[in-house]
């Protein structure tokens, strides 16, 4: 398996996995959008020159954001998602030294409740109906371990 950056022409299979993974898959047209504004904060996982997973992240007041992340239902349990994730993080702790990565996740989705909890994620509040269709998030944050900048966090998080 490598991980490499996005590229367009991987689009299509980006678009199959988020289907696959998503109940409200983001449009392909807003991934492309964010990829164009935030080049560096898009991976994607290849095995046999077949996309198996992603990770999709943004910028917001200077800290990490994941967007999205999904590996292909086959390939699960394999580390994948680890492998991506901690590429993101790498980007954005090691490179931009963020101080901080947030992301939402809905409160019934255990699995990557518990994928987030191993990866050093912890729960900082509930989004009450944060979703389309009326449930709720929980807005989960790591902070970067070597930084020791006391940033503060905004209030919104
Ligand atoms: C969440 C997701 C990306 C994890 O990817 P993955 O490649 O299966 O994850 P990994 O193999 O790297 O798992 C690492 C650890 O996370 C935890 N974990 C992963 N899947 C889990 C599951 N179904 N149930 C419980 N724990 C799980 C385990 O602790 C696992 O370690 P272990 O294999 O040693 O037990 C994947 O399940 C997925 O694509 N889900 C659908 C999309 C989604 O919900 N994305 C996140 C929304 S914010």
């Amino acid at each position: 398996m490598i991980i490499r950056k996005f590229k367009a022409e991987d689009i299509d299979e980006v678009e199959e996995i988020e289907k696959e993974a998503f109940k409200r898959p983001y449009p392909r047209n807003l991934i492309l959008g964010l990829w164009t504004m935030y080049p560096n904060c898009f991976y994607v996982a290849e095995i046999d020159n077949k996309i198996v997973g992603y990770i999709l992240g943004t910028l917001d007041f200077g800290n990490g954001h994941i967007v999205s992340l999904a590996v292909r239902k086959e390939f699960r349990k394999k580390g994948i998602g680890t492998a991506l994730l901690k590429t993101l993080e790498n980007y954005y702790f090691n490179v931009l030294n963020c101080g901080y990565i947030v992301l939402e996740v809905r409160v019934s989705n255990i699995p990557a409740r518990k994928f987030y909890y191993k990866m050093g994620y912890k729960d900082r509040k509930l989004i009450p109906k944060y979703y389309e269709d009326g449930e709720d998030a929980i807005l989960m944050i790591k902070k970067n371990p070597n930084s020791n900048v006391r940033r503060l966090i905004i209030t919104l998080w």
